[in-house]
């Protein structure tokens, strides 16, 4: 971890002395020569000279809620195919999807009872064939949730694992005697709450479950299971995915010692225990994973749900050698949830400056996380909050994950109106994160699009305006600034590849950077996180600039500023060039 951490800093004293960052314009992580090129994807990686997913824009869909093409009120896969077009225009390069195997949807499909298999309730493996197909046509990549952590209990290798304590698959999963008084062998808690085990009654042993006690921890340290789950990675690259995203990465290896925690409540958070995350076995599944993954064609990426608590962390998730995820989700930056800039450079110039130049990557909304319209609106101007919070991610360097219905200021579903939802066979569960997860808002009509039948959850009332159909061609709308975003990133060569340099605003409440292109063509990113106009006095810029030279994008709309000292306008957002070097 060391070395990433000098030659980051060899590269911002360097920077400060050139004027210019050299940070990231290539990825240490992608000097791996991409192997003989056979499937599905072969021209893609023949044309791929840097790895696509170095500056990647990943749209994540929870298939439940995105389109449902039968009827039936649930989201499917031919529901995605449907709706490729728009995507392919939205311009995303490819589509991370919730788990869509079969599941008794204990946990909504993070509960996995077949690894290799399509719930009906999704379609078949046909749906899943075509999908490929049709998303490879547009130019879109697809990335399949691999849930490592933990299987269902219901799948065929727990119910083997629980059938008796000599079975061979009994090591498959993390089995312990209980204590002396009869209780559980540990008193830790399991994330979803409560004892992080559970007894079995058909043999009295307990088994570990650090989410619910229906996703029983897998044990990677049986080889035969680490074989089965790479098999199920091959699975996947074979039938045209290009890559994973990985879920619950922390927690893949166990403490062997199971020693008590002396101050449960105390200390790091639950998700975050030094005896249940981030152990040293992680690391070793993770650089295996990478070899199986890396194996295959078209520079496939592993995408890591990697929570950490430190930068220092998050870098050792990329592996020392840069040999494990590629992609690290960045949760210092992700968890912020108070709109405030200092906060944002602090983490983002983190993410920039201290993982050695590797990609980072940027989000804020997901089906776990409340949707960013509502975690940073402030009521009035939500709207223009989620453009600045939209900027904000896609104009850094590094991937970035949207989140399905961010792209039109989706916010959460009201917590009382879910309340009044029944639990029923379509929603077997009712579930806090249900309010970040209702169905698409495609069209203003009634079922908005989503479904011509009784949806899983209720569609929000703001459907009715707030939708794709009415955004599409208003040119303020927010699904237009995504756009403009998202082509801003392919044409304009200072954020398609251009290096991060800091910049410094004299104000907290405005968030500045720079993004430097090697053709010489710079540009700015100034964000105003307050409610009033604020003054800024820019220092930082590559030496001898005096003034900005042409305003990019802006919101709302902006006269270019004169030298570098000037106003930006409440939740302002100005993207502007540089004058050529
Ligand atoms: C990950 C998923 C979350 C799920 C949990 C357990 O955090 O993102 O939705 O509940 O893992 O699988």
């Amino acid at each position: 971890m060391k070395h990433h951490r000098l030659g980051s800093l060899l590269c911002l004293v360097s920077t400060l002395a050139l004027g210019q960052a050299c940070l990231g314009a290539s990825d240490p992580t992608a000097a791996k020569p991409s192997p003989a090129t056979h499937g599905e994807h072969a021209t893609k990686a023949k044309s791929a000279s840097t790895p696509w997913w170095q500056q990647a824009v990943i749209y994540e869909i929870y298939p439940r809620s995105f389109q449902d093409s039968n009827g039936d009120g649930i989201g499917d896969l031919r529901g995605v195919t449907q709706r490729l077009d728009y995507l392919k225009e939205l311009g995303v390069d490819a589509l991370w999807l919730t788990p869509f195997f079969p599941s008794p949807n204990a946990d909504f499909g993070y509960d996995v009872s077949d690894y290799t298999g399509v719930s009906p309730e999704y379609g078949t493996l046909a749906d899943w064939d075509e999908l490929v197909r049709e998303a490879d046509k547009r130019g879109i990549r697809l990335l399949v949730d691999l849930v490592l952590n933990h299987s269902s209990s219901e799948h065929p290798w727990f119910k083997e694992s629980r059938s008796s304590k000599d079975n061979p698959k009994r090591d498959w999963y993390v089995w312990r005697d209980g204590g002396p008084d009869g209780k559980a062998p540990t008193n830790w808690t399991s994330i979803f709450g409560g004892s992080a085990w559970k007894k079995d009654e058909l043999t009295g042993q307990y088994y570990y479950h650090i989410f619910l006690p229906e996703q029983p921890d897998l044990n990677w340290k049986n080889p035969g299971l680490r074989q089965a789950m790479y098999d199920v990675a091959r699975f996947w690259l074979k039938r045209g995915a290009s890559g994973f995203r990985l879920d619950a990465t922390p927690y893949i290896a166990e403490d062997e010692s199971f020693q008590q925690d002396p101050d449960p409540a105390g200390g790091r958070p639950v998700w975050l225990k030094p005896y249940n995350s981030g152990l040293p076995g992680t690391n070793e599944v993770l650089r295996e994973l990478r070899q199986v993954v890396d194996s295959f064609p078209g520079h496939p990426v592993m995408l890591g749900e990697s929570t950490t608590a430190t930068i220092e962390d998050l870098d050792a998730v990329y592996g020392k050698n840069n040999d494990e995820v590629h992609l690290p989700m960045n949760f210092l930056f992700g968890g912020l949830t108070r709109l405030d800039a200092a906060s944002f450079k602090k983490q983002a110039d983190d993410a920039q400056t201290k993982l050695g130049g590797k990609t980072p990557v940027f989000f804020f909304s997901s089906h776990d996380r409340w949707r960013q319209w509502s975690t940073f609106g402030d009521g009035r101007n939500n709207d223009q909050i989620a453009k600045l919070t939209a900027a904000l991610t896609l104009c850094q360097r590094g991937a970035i994950l949207l989140y399905y219905g961010e792209e039109i200021g989706m916010g959460n579903m009201s917590d009382a109106l879910l309340k009044q939802f029944p639990v029923g066979p379509k929603r077997p569960r009712a579930d806090d994160r249900d309010r970040n997860r209702t169905p698409m808002h495609w069209t203003g009509e009634p079922g908005a699009g989503f479904s011509t039948g009784e949806p899983w959850l209720p569609v929000q009332a703001e459907a009715r305006e707030r939708n794709v159909a009415r955004q599409k061609d208003e040119k303020d709308s927010i699904l237009s600034w995504y756009r403009s975003l998202l082509q801003l990133r392919r044409v304009e060569p200072a954020f398609r590849n251009g290096a991060y340099l800091p910049l410094e605003t004299g104000n907290p409440n405005v968030y500045a950077f720079c993004r430097t292109s090697t053709e010489g063509k710079n540009a700015v990113v100034l964000l105003s996180t307050s409610a009033s106009p604020e003054q800024v006095q820019l220092t930082g810029l590559p030496g001898g600039t005096t003034g900005l030279d042409k305003v990019i994008l802006s919101s709302p709309a902006t006269e270019l500023p004169k030298g570098l000292s000037f106003t930006v306008a409440p939740y302002g957002v100005v993207i502007a060039s540089l004058p050529a070097r």
